[in-house]
């Protein structure tokens, strides 16, 4: 079952009218589709029959041109339904009975909480209706939506509203109504939105540059309206960027976002009718973390960008994700690097990419950013497709600079503006432009795994040589690797850590590009450099050059450029952390020999709180994992945990200075506010593993006299994750204090699921029989199995297996109400081959009983990580 990007062939029949009513009964919802059909004059062959996509319908009937069509004119079979010898144009009327209610996958239309909402992309529109459910073919929408006015007052989809009133049969039943929505841009299925719900309303209004008022309508469940605001002014924010960046305007009279609770991803960009998962918009500092406040503006920023990045310029056919999805990413990216700190922007996103979609690249899962074959695309919505695609956009915008790549996207949306189109049309344009000859560069798109580009150097005669080589190890099904075009942004620091001139202009930056397996460059200098490599991280690629320490406290204490200060931190702890793992030195030695470093950090942390903290902050158990063979969880948490006590301890006097100078009399919510809150939250949490004098206390009051989410869950989780005293009656209080806040809950679960240590499991367990607990929402899930599988190896592989078996049962159980999260979940098991061979064999053999009778999107994932 196997669909290829080789196999691409334009549709048969093109759709340019659909007329939908969605007639929205207690119990079922019929839906009546009539769609405008012609032969695509694309296809030669002049295919005869019409084939629609459909699951989960009930047909009740079927028209061509008005007539109802016998059963020997159609079949309808595995997903499909044919109508045979079709004329070139016609019109067809189908009418489907379905189950919203009983929908618990949440693709189609489901209910959450009480509403009717829709999620199609990918393919969640042919449980609609029948239709060809595929990117490549736009329509215009005209939708009517008709439920019972008391408990759905409001009906929306996408476009404008253009007419509404009551049924007339209405009367008696107890007050029906309907709207019908106007789309006037022609869209592909996968955008289409309905939602009918009793929502609250934030208003306001943004007037475009060409001076178009655009209503501003977000809706949430009443009890959350005052969690609004924070939404509303990232998505004004968004719009007035993306005119001045990219010269991008809304182009309806209204836009809408809904906030959901049941939501299998982040949000989704649905034309003028955006829905997000309740904890992608709402904010509230009572409710909210700093760093979901972060969340909150990237996400509405990126399903605003898709107006444009995806839906008035749409993709040609999954294989193709990363055209919409890698560069509305790279623009979302820079929108927050634009309304925060851009060099902690880009840590943090590079600190991502890195601890995350690098190990995707390099294990069973991995796959090129435009994937060649898929057997669900649902589990290609991965951090390759979005994450390496962004950085491959990125780097395009390197290599032609600012000006260039504007006048590239200008001539892309232009060109393409209502055209489902592929990424080899949107590098096209960036060539056009530029002059450039990109066919090299596009091997990132169709070549999976992670370079790795080897640094060695010599300085003789003034003369300093840079010998840059690459490498891509094998991935599944791509033995063979080429070699990519890899912009090196690059300084050469002198001793004192001041960057050096490259050439007679004076510059003191510049950008080679490795294009070959190996290539030297020279630049003439008077003393012997530290070189500080891959600035701003300019390529995705792991970079290896055999650093002294030196030369890494001086990128670290002086580098002008925050990634390669960042990426020294790193290597420093790293290179300490592997010295206690492999050579079993203590933590207390290894902490000493970084120690002047760290103090030469904390005494400039008034600078920029936040870049402090990221500084200061160890590498993730499971990205120090990561680099060590085989995988042993539990030794890399003893590792880790002693180090992080040793510092906790040598520079408690330093962390007890800043938790207390940091501390605001009162709650702000600007960066700056941030910034310090995060320092503060780091420099309890070393207190906290040292246990210092008194840190429980301070803790129990920070907790209680919390001005906010991100100083109370953080208290929270210091006390809880160190067992410290008072965190038993902290978790309880807390508890009952946010039961009924359902996105606070999914903090209460996860702090408690990322306590290290094999006990974990046993909690998660008495956990998922918690009243709380849900297994149909998929955040819930998320938070206490998904921070188990994801966020805390030493419980996940626990040495009695305890954590695999439980692993398996969310699986199963999972697996049969809701097959993509089931899926998404099974992913964290992707390190099975890196671990200990005990370890290794306990999943496997948990993995196995789960993959008989596994969903398609779950067997697919299973069978490459089990290397079926
Ligand atoms: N396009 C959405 C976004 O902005 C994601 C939708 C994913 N849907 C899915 N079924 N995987 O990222
Ligand atoms: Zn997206």
């Amino acid at each position: 079952n196997v669909t290829r990007l080789a196999d691409y062939l334009p549709p048969a029949y093109l759709v340019p009218r659909t007329h939908l009513d969605v007639d929205i009964r207690d119990g079922h919802t019929l839906v009546t589709a009539t769609l405008t059909l012609e032969r695509n004059p694309a296809r030669d062959d002049r295919p005869e029959d019409l084939v629609l996509d459909g699951e989960h319908l009930e047909l009740l009937s079927l028209s061509l041109d008005g007539a109802s069509l016998p059963a020997s004119r159609y079949r309808e079979a595995d997903g499909r339904l044919t109508v045979f010898a079709v004329p070139e144009c016609f019109e067809l009327t189908s009418v489907v009975r379905i189950e919203p209610e009983k929908n618990t996958a949440l693709e189609g239309l489901y209910r959450s909480n009480g509403m009717y909402c829709t999620q199609c992309e990918a393919e969640g529109f042919r449980r609609i209706t029948w239709f060809p459910d595929r990117p490549d073919v736009l329509s215009r929408f005209t939708t009517t939506v008709r439920a019972d006015r008391e408990h759905y007052p409001l009906l929306l989809s996408n476009g404008n509203p253009v007419a509404s009133g009551e049924e007339p049969e209405g009367k008696e039943e107890g007050g029906r109504h309907w709207v019908t929505w106007e789309d006037p841009f022609p869209k592909p299925c996968y955008l289409f939105a309905l939602v009918a719900g009793d929502l609250a309303c934030l208003k306001d209004t943004f007037t475009t540059t060409s001076g178009r008022e655009v209503a501003l309508h977000l809706y949430a469940e009443h009890r959350d309206l005052d969690k609004l605001d924070h939404a509303m002014v990232s998505l004004k924010k968004a719009m007035a960027w993306d005119e001045r960046v990219y010269g991008r305007e809304y182009d309806l009279d209204i836009f809408q976002i809904v906030a959901v609770s049941h939501f299998n991803m982040g949000a989704m960009e649905n034309k003028g009718l955006n829905i997000f998962n309740t904890a992608c918009v709402l904010a509230h500092p009572a409710t909210t973390t700093d760093a979901a406040f972060e969340r909150v503006e990237s996400v509405v920023a990126h399903e605003y960008f898709h107006n444009w990045s995806g839906n008035r310029v749409t993709c040609r056919d999954w294989f193709q994700l990363s055209l919409k999805e890698g560069f509305t990413v790279f623009r979302d990216q820079e929108f927050s690097s634009d309304m925060n700190s851009r060099a902690v922007v880009r840590v943090e996103n590079v600190n991502f990419l890195v601890n995350h979609q690098f190990p995707e690249d390099q294990g069973p899962l991995a796959h090129p950013v435009r994937p060649a074959q898929y057997q669900k695309i649902d589990n290609f919505y991965t951090l390759t497709v979005y994450e390496k695609g962004a950085e491959v956009v990125r780097m395009q915008h390197e290599l032609l600079g600012a000006r260039d790549f504007r006048r590239a996207t200008d001539l892309y949306f232009e060109r393409f503006d209502g055209q489902a189109v592929t990424c080899d049309d949107f590098v096209a344009c960036m060539e056009e432009v530029s002059g450039r000859d990109l066919s090299g560069f596009k091997r990132w798109y169709s070549q999976a795994g992670t370079p790795i580009v080897s640094a060695e150097d010599r300085y003789v005669d003034g003369l300093y040589s840079l010998t840059l080589s690459q490498h891509t190890p094998p991935t599944p099904g791509q033995a063979d690797k080429q070699p990519l075009m890899i912009p090196v942004k690059l300084a050469l620091l002198d001793p004192q850590g001041k960057p050096l001139a490259l050439n007679d202009q004076g510059d003191t930056e510049t950008v080679v590009i490795l294009e070959r397996a190996t290539q030297t460059f020279s630049f003439p200098l008077p003393v012997k450099p530290t070189p500080s490599l891959l600035r701003g991280f300019s390529a995705p690629v792991i970079l290896r050059y055999d650093f002294d320490e030196t030369q890494l406290q001086t990128l670290l204490a002086h580098d002008s450029d925050g990634f390669c200060r960042w990426d020294a931190a790193q290597r420093l702890y790293f290179s300490a952390l592997a010295r206690i793992i492999e050579q079993g030195e203590s933590a207390e030695q290894q902490l000493e020999r970084l120690r002047p470093a760290l103090e030469g950090v904390i005494r400039r942390a008034a600078e920029d709180p936040a870049q402090a903290a990221l500084l200061l902050t160890l590498p993730t158990e499971t990205a120090i994992g990561d680099r060590h063979s085989p995988l042993d969880p539990a030794r890399v948490h003893r590792a880790a945990h002693a180090f992080k006590v040793a510092l906790g301890r040598a520079l408690g006097e330093d962390w007890r200075r800043l938790a207390e100078s940091l501390r605001e009399p009162e709650y702000r919510a600007d960066g700056d506010a941030m910034g310090k809150r995060r320092l503060r939250m780091l420099a309890l949490a070393y207190l906290g593993l040292a246990e210092a004098d008194g840190i429980a206390d301070y803790l129990q009051r920070t907790f209680r006299d919390a001005a906010c989410m991100t100083e109370e869950i953080g208290a929270l989780g210091i006390l809880v994750s160190n067992g410290l005293d008072g965190a038993e009656t902290a978790l309880e209080q807390f508890a009952e204090r946010w039961r009924d806040e359902a996105l606070v809950m999914d903090q209460w679960f996860a702090v408690q699921a990322a306590v290290p240590g094999p006990a974990t499991v046993a909690r998660a367990k008495a956990l998922m029989s918690h009243p709380a607990f849900e297994w149909t929402l998929p955040n819930r899930v998320r938070a206490l199995i998904g921070t188990l599988v994801n966020g805390n190896p030493s419980a996940f592989h626990a040495e009695d297996g305890s954590g695999h078996r439980l692993f398996a049962e969310a699986l199963k159980t999972l697996d049969a109400i809701n097959p993509q999260i089931a899926a998404r979940l099974g992913n964290g098991a992707a390190r099975l081959d890196r671990l200990r061979e005990d370890l290794s064999t306990s999943l496997r053999t948990a993995l196995s009983e789960v993959r008989e009778g596994a969903s398609a999107n779950l067997a697919e994932v299973l069978d490459r990580i089990l290397g079926a």
